[in-house]
């Protein structure tokens, strides 16, 4: 349709039709039988049947055969024929299941997250769903609460690179092709940040913290293309972000120009109401409208109201048509018009969904995002070596259920078991089943090991790996925690099998950084596995075995102690920072009885290689000297030391030495993998930007002179540091 058509389409339409429009629910509240899981409470909505005829969008439709009859009937009875647009949350995979975002953000790779977007997008656009509720760009810093599973991470510059190409993976070159869809990124804003950690609870963040920590990752998504943007259930400076005006009008829509559709969150226009920010659905409407809501999902306040507002002069006739022409071109852009059903076909399903290729691409990518947290020489796992088998037990020994939560429609995976039987074979391995893992959620989150001697059991091994963790229903929405350690009785069995005299493998399964000091001196290894998806245990045998070498970096610090919380990496500065010079002081920024650096920090994560750093330059050295260079560069030599050819993370970080507004110790610059064989070497540059060194300041984005540390090394706390005076004039020969 051109412009002008769409014009025409807008005017043609009775207001009644165009709040339709600006309605999202699921099938069974316009009329439909179609069973689509609920992700929020089922309020029992129901739509009057002209409302029902008009309605713009379906939320969670996931099959094709029910998409195709949903569609088609609905064609029958929009007096327009306005195809629906069909939205689901496919947050990492969609029948291939890639691993959960947090463990993506641990390959620091922005290709393999833009793979696994590309390959969610062509299984789910065969199913019929055109917008897809990812990525979630929340920044995170506190693993009580249960979403962070759906984070890349506490890192700005790492959420953002990974958010971008996470968009760009689903939308492709142009979100009409096959295979392509638009993408909706999610939750906009602050939604990382709920006080202790405690789902749907208020934000309160300053606006510089909100500008330099939080936004940049939402804006980095718009910034590739994102088609819509979703509102947050939490209160930002104490308005929900569904009725924020600064978010998204001042912010999202004047400074980031975005002209395509904000979506509310499940109900959240009507859980204004719960918040005391609206009296009722009539100013629930109202502040979200003029806020700058265009479709409210999961509630129909919109329908209910909108004559009403307008009648009262609450909201415009423009504002209704701006909105509801978003809506109608953003169907343009997917060729709803030419063609409603898109790439909806019951055998493009059957081609694509699990295929070998999407799986292989699954297997490598879940391989690329687990952390080998701990290693005393006892990984990779030489079956020769040792004497007797390998003991394999744990709750997640032989658990399908290892997808992570948002897997639609699809409940399992491959087991470690079986992945490692894949690779070793069954005969050398001695598998114990020590019963189901609890969760929270059930009610009976500790479940013990079916006897009390049950470490004898392994008499015949002198290594045991234990699959330990948390229930992957203990994770996602509604999955807060105020607990962070292994259930009682998993701690139990490692401490157990270790005393019985065996090497512990650790493989944690988790959606969270868990507190697990107290067990890391019973494990000889622990690799962190997160919910790896529909490879995991093919992947873990990889890593295990050693046919492939651990490269995931942690993009989450993982806390002593669950009293530490937020602990993370790029905290601000305190006028009494601990030092070796004050390590005695009392009066230091520090706790009494807890270390206050966390137990892994951001970035962190083992080979098999051994890689050094050495040789760190910065050129200009000075850049009052250097005036003339165009511009700044700062290089290292990484080296590996060992046999075994590996793939290293080498990471940028930047502290500014003084500035207007404290700033952080350190920040996330840059990053580069590099593949390096045994006894390689090779020089890794970075250039400094000026768009590195900037920072918000009362809305705005600044430079100031001054001195920067910069720092290169293998993670957040082990870099080489050179420090550097840098004007801005120095930037004015910037080549971008
Ligand atoms: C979640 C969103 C999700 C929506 C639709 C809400 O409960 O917060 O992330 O996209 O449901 O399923």
């Amino acid at each position: 349709m051109t412009q002008k058509q769409l014009s025409q389409l807008l005017s043609s339409m009775t207001l009644e039709e165009k709040a339709a429009q600006m309605t999202q629910l699921a099938p069974v509240n316009f009329g439909f039988n179609c069973i689509t899981p609920l992700t929020g409470p089922d309020t029992g909505l129901r739509v009057h049947p002209k409302t029902a005829a008009s309605i713009g969008s379906v939320l969670n439709c996931d099959n094709a055969e029910d998409m195709i009859y949903i569609q088609t009937e609905h064609l029958k009875n929009d007096p327009h024929k306005i195809p629906l647009l069909f939205m689901a949350d496919i947050i990492h995979g969609f029948k291939t299941i890639f691993p959960i975002p947090l463990a993506l953000g641990c390959s620091f790779s922005p290709d393999s997250v833009r793979e696994a977007a590309r390959i969610a997008a062509e299984e789910s656009a065969a199913s019929g769903i055109h917008v897809t509720f990812a990525p979630m760009a929340d920044l995170v810093r506190d693993p009580r609460w249960g979403r962070v599973m759906e984070s890349f991470g506490e890192d700005p510059l790492l959420n953002s690179q990974l958010c971008a190409a996470s968009v760009e993976g689903y939308q492709g070159e142009d979100i009409s092709a096959p295979g392509c869809a638009a993408s909706c990124v999610k939750h906009f804003a602050a939604y990382g940040a709920p006080e202790g950690g405690r789902e749907y609870n208020t934000v309160d963040i300053s606006d510089n913290v909100l500008r330099n920590s939080y936004l940049p990752a939402y804006r980095a998504a718009i910034d590739a293309g994102a088609k819509m943007v979703m509102t947050a259930f939490n209160t930002v400076d104490l308005v929900p972000s569904t009725a924020n005006k600064k978010l998204l009008s001042d912010i999202l829509r004047t400074e980031w120009k975005f002209n395509s559709p904000v979506i509310s969150d499940y109900n959240s226009v009507g859980e204004l109401i719960e918040h005391g920010a609206a009296k009722d659905g009539y100013e629930a409407a109202e502040k979200s409208l003029v806020a700058g809501t265009d479709i409210e999902m999961m509630s129909t306040h919109f329908t209910n109201h909108l004559q009403e507002l307008l009648d009262n002069g609450a909201i415009t006739e423009q504002m209704i048509d701006d909105a509801v022409l978003r809506i109608l071109t953003l169907k343009n852009e997917l060729g709803l018009f030419e063609n409603p059903y898109k790439d909806a076909s019951a055998d493009a399903e059957t081609a694509l969904h699990l295929s070998e290729k999407n799986r292989a691409a699954a297997r490598r990518i879940a391989a690329g995002s687990a952390v080998l947290l701990k290693n005393d020489k006892v990984l990779p796992l030489n079956i020769s070596r040792g004497s007797g088998k390998i003991g394999l037990t744990g709750p997640f020994a032989a658990s399908p259920y290892i997808l992570g939560g948002w897997s639609a429609g699809i409940k399992t995976g491959v087991s470690l078991y079986e992945g490692l039987c894949g690779k070793i074979s069954p005969d050398a391995i001695h598998f114990e089943d020590c019963g189901d893992l609890g969760s929270c959620l059930s009610g009976n989150p500790d479940i013990p090991a079916p006897d009390k001697d049950f470490s004898a059991r392994f008499n015949d091994c002198d290594t045991v790996i234990i699959a330990a963790g948390e229930h992957q229903d203990d994770t996602g929405e509604g999955g807060s925690k105020a607990f962070l350690r292994l259930s009682p009785n998993q701690e139990l069995l490692i401490r157990q099998v270790h005393d019985a005299g065996k090497r512990v493998i650790l493989i944690l399964f988790s959606g969270r950084p868990l507190e697990i000091a107290p067990i890391v001196p019973y494990c000889s290894a622990i690799l962190q596995a997160w919910f790896l998806g529909t490879e995991s245990g093919n992947a873990l045998a990889d890593l295990i075995t050693g046919t492939i070498n651990p490269s995931g970096r942690l993009s989450m610090s993982f806390p002593y102690t669950a009293g530490q919380i937020p602990v993370y990496y790029n905290h601000f500065r305190t006028g009494r920072p601990l030092c070796s010079e004050n390590a005695d002081s009392r009066y230091v920024s520090r706790y009494l009885d807890c270390p206050s650096e966390p137990l892994y920090c951001f970035g962190y994560g083992l080979s098999y290689s051994d890689f050094q750093y050495s040789n760190l330059q910065i050129f200009p050295e000075d850049s009052a000297i250097g005036s003339l260079t165009a511009c700044i560069t700062a290089s290292v030599t990484v080296s590996n030391v060992s046999d075994t050819d590996g793939c290293e993370t080498v990471q940028l970080y930047i502290r500014d030495l003084s500035a207007s507004i404290v700033r952080p110790v350190m920040e996330l610059k840059g990053f580069s993998k590099v593949f390096l064989k045994g006894g390689e070497s090779q020089t890794v540059t970075f250039r400094i930007t000026k768009e590195m060194l900037s920072f918000y300041k009362d809305g705005r984005k600044t430079f100031e002179n001054g001195s920067f540390l910069i720092m290169i090394g293998r993670n957040s706390s082990d870099t080489l540091n050179k420090e550097l005076y840098i004007t801005e004039h120095l930037f004015e020969k910037e080549i971008s």
